[in-house]
């Protein structure tokens, strides 16, 4: 126990496991003794202790890191609060009281914060990693299909045609946000909090910029007080991965839709599909559902963690204990679904005529003719209702836009020409796209180009 000497009592035994933060404060067991190294040898380097004792109280935290990663070391929750004092008693147990020299000037307060910070650190590092690989898989596929003509929907509704890697891009787009909210997030999490104590720095010569540096950190937290008690780097980071999820979960949402037998325009390789225990026909795409699912989940860390921390006084409660678990949870959960996207997407087989045939004088050309119209100076409104009427004419003949003969156009209005008849040209709809971001083979195969030379960087 790190503070029985003026209690008479030990914590009640249920009281301890509800407090124990152990079984999950676990996962920051390296960063524990990373940050505790880093202490001891500065407590050393400013003269606080001697050495030779830094060397011994750093070689007993080697031992216990072999020991914990070999299995031999697994401290019990019902005896430790958390995973500092396991580290510290298991230190004691290994060097003797030399042990009791490492908490100079540092709180538990300071020593989480710390923990905690390098933890995220390298988790962002890997989502961020993450990040950028799902972002190469989605372009090499784009690669191959900015002529793979689609249905674009608004309302879902077929709405204008698009290809199939004009929608991929839209999706690199939403991970390169992503990217830089996971990086802002890193950003406010590189400050170092160690030597903050408890809640007010200390009276020891303790050199802060000093462990910073050992511990890779950027700067040096400003105010005590609110470094121990701060947690909004991780709100930021479970904000990130808000975010990240929901794209993801749109996009399952689609490979959900696209695989379908109604769709029918992609197959999602065996590998990340399932079957079913009664229909033998089922091929189901349960790993885009479990993303979907997953969001769910990390949706409601975020608001966890903020909870907890509306309405605590300034500055370390306890209930700040509970921050760890969701941000675990919700890096592991964006993490995982990351990877499983990235690699389910290497799987998906485009079955890129399907809307070739169909999309051919389809409504979803309406707009076109109407910009025809517009071109030859008639007001857009006026436009949209010369069309509307040959929507009608199409419906009530149960034609197609491209079945309309020249004379069908004109007896709605006689500005219309032969060359009216070819916005129902499916072949070149991408093509006549001419602004900046449309779906125009040429205009994505230079977004594609670029994302290259980014995405190589
Ligand atoms: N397990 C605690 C936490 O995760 C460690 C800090 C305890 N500090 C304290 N003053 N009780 O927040």
């Amino acid at each position: 126990m790190l503070w029985g000497s003026r209690f008479e009592k030990g914590l009640d035994n249920e009281a301890m496991a509800f407090s124990s933060s152990l079984y999950f404060d676990i996962n920051l067991f390296e960063e524990d003794i990373e940050g505790s190294i880093a202490h001891a040898k500065m407590l050393a380097k400013v003269g606080i202790i001697q050495s030779h004792e830094a060397e011994k109280i750093c070689s007993g935290l080697f031992k216990i890191k072999e020991a914990y990663v070999k299995g031999n070391w697994n401290p019990d929750p019902l005896k430790f609060e958390d995973i500092h004092s396991a580290i510290e008693s298991e230190l004691t147990n290994l060097i003797g009281d030399v042990a009791g020299k490492l908490h100079s000037g540092r709180s538990r307060n300071d020593q989480i914060t710390t923990a905690v910070k390098l933890w995220l650190k390298k988790k962002s590092d890997k989502v961020f990693e993450s990040q950028i690989k799902l972002q190469k898989v989605l372009l090499n596929i784009a690669k191959n299909h900015t002529e793979t003509i689609m249905p674009g929907y608004t309302h879902l509704q077929r709405a204008q045609p698009i290809s199939f890697a004009f929608h991929l891009l839209a999706y690199i787009e939403m991970l390169e946000r992503d990217k830089k909210r996971i990086l802002f997030a890193k950003e406010a999490t590189d400050i170092s909090a160690l030597g903050s104590g408890a809640i007010a720095g200390s009276t020891l010569p303790l050199d802060r910029e000093f462990t910073a540096k050992i511990l890779g950190f950027k700067s040096v937290g400003n105010n005590a007080m609110d470094s121990i008690s701060e947690r909004d780097f991780l709100l930021d980071f479970l904000n990130a991965c808000n975010l990240g999820m929901m794209h993801l979960s749109r996009l399952t949402e689609e490979l959900i839709n696209w695989s379908s037998k109604e769709w029918g325009f992609i197959k999602i390789g065996d590998q990340y599909t399932t079957g079913s225990s009664l229909m033998p026909q089922k091929k189901n795409p349960d790993m885009a559902e479990l993303i979907r699912g997953k969001s769910g989940r990390v949706f409601g860390n975020y608001i966890s963690l903020l909870t907890t921390m509306k309405g605590l006084p300034l500055s370390y409660n306890r209930d700040l204990q509970e921050d760890k678990e969701p941000v675990f949870d919700s890096a592991r959960a964006y993490l995982d679904s990351l990877n499983i996207m990235a690699g389910m997407m290497g799987t998906i087989n485009v079955n890129a005529d399907r809307f070739k045939k169909e999309l051919e004088g389809d409504f979803s050309l309406a707009t076109d003719l109407a910009d025809w119209l517009v071109l030859k100076g008639i007001p857009f409104r006026e436009s949209h209702h010369i069309v509307g009427k040959v929507v009608n004419l199409a419906e009530d003949k149960n034609k197609k836009l491209n079945d309309l003969t020249i004379d069908d156009l004109k007896s709605i209005n006689t500005i219309f020409d032969k060359s009216a008849l070819k916005c129902f040209e499916i072949s070149t709809a991408l093509q006549r796209k001419v602004t900046y971001g449309s779906p125009n083979p040429k205009l994505v195969s230079g977004q594609i180009e670029n994302w290259e030379l980014k995405l190589s960087n």
